[in-house]
C-alpha cells in the first residue's frame, strides 16, 4: 500500500466534517461471504442476475429460496471483519457520517452501526403478494424452518426482503443516499461499481466537489473518476487508514 497516498486520505478526512462511505460485496470478502462477480460467485452455475428477479422468483421459488437458504446458512457462520469495525466506529469520529450499503448481509448491523441497506435485507422477508400489505418481518431461521417460507399474514408466499434487479430502490434510501453524495470526502467500498444507481452515487459525489477515494484491490468503473485509489483488502486498507487517522 503506498503511504503517500494513505496520507492524502487521512488528511482529507482528519478536515471533513461530512463523510460518507459506499460499500459492496469485497467489504464482507475477508468475513468468508463469496462476491457476486468474485470467485465462489456462481452457486450451482447460476449468477445473481439470473436469480435476483421477479421473473425468477415467479418461475421458480423454490430454486430462489434454496440460494437463499443457502447464502443465509454461509452467513450465520460469518462475523464481522476490521471494515465492518471501522466503519462502525466512524460514526463517533465524524459529525455527519453516512454508511449505505449494498450488502443484505447485516455484517454492518452486526459490528454496531446501522446502515442505509440500499438492497434490503436477507435476514427480513415480505410478502410475494402486493395486495397483502403485511410489510417486512425478521426471519434468522437458518436454516429455514419451511422452504418457501410463507406470509404470517395471508399465507401465500414469501420472499426475501431485499432489491432484486429491475425493481426500484426505496424511494426513502435513494433520497437519503443522494442527500449524503453532498460530503467532503466520499469512500466507495469493496464495490464493482456496475449496478445502478448505487453505481452512480460516487460520481455524484465527484460532481458535487466530494474528494472521492475507492479502496478494491482490483480496477472498476469508478477508478478513473475517483481523486485516490487505495489498492488492497478493504480490511488491511480500512484499518491502516483507521491507525493514521487516530494516530
Ligand atoms: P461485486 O461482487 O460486483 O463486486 C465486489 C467487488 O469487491 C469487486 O470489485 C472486487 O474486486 C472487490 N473486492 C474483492 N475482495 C475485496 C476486499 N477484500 N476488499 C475490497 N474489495 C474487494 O459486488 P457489489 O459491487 O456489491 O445486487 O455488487 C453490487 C450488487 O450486484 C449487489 O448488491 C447485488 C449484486 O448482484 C443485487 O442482488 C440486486
Amino acid at each position: 500500500m503506498n503511504d503517500t497516498l494513505l496520507d492524502r486520505v487521512a488528511d482529507a478526512l482528519r478536515q471533513a466534517q461530512r463523510v460518507t462511505v459506499l460499500t459492496g460485496a469485497g467489504v464482507s470478502a475477508a468475513s468468508g461471504v463469496p462476491t457476486f462477480r468474485g470467485p465462489g460467485g456462481l452457486w450451482k452455475s447460476f449468477r445473481a442476475e439470473d436469480l435476483a428477479t421477479p421473473e425468477a422468483f415467479a418461475r421458480d421459488p423454490l430454486l430462489v429460496w434454496e440460494w437463499y437458504d443457502w447464502r443465509r446458512q454461509r452467513l450465520a457462520h460469518c462475523q464481522p471483519n476490521r471494515a465492518h469495525v471501522v466503519l462502525g466506529s466512524w460514526g463517533a469520529l465524524f459529525p455527519h457520517y453516512r454508511l449505505l450499503t449494498q450488502n443484505v448481509d447485516g455484517l454492518h448491523e452486526r459490528a454496531g452501526f446501522e446502515p442505509i441497506r440500499l438492497h434490503g435485507s436477507i435476514w427480513e422477508l415480505s410478502c410475494w403478494s402486493r395486495a397483502c400489505g403485511s410489510g417486512t418481518w425478521r426471519n434468522d431461521q437458518v436454516p429455514l424452518a419451511e422452504r418457501p417460507p410463507r406470509c404470517p399474514s395471508c399465507g401465500g408466499l414469501a420472499r426475501p426482503g431485499v432489491v432484486w434487479f429491475g425493481e426500484g430502490l426505496d424511494p426513502h434510501d435513494v433520497a437519503q443516499a443522494t442527500a449524503a453524495t453532498a460530503c467532503q470526502v466520499f469512500i466507495a467500498a469493496g464495490t464493482s461499481s456496475l449496478v445502478y444507481p448505487a453505481a452512480g452515487l460516487v460520481h455524484d459525489a465527484h460532481r458535487r466537489g466530494a474528494f472521492t477515494v475507492e479502496i478494491n484491490p482490483d480496477e472498476t468503473p469508478a477508478s478513473a473518476i475517483v481523486d485516490v485509489r487505495l489498492q488492497g483488502g478493504a480490511e488491511t486498507v480500512l484499518h491502516d487508514l483507521d491507525e493514521r487517522l487516530r494516530g
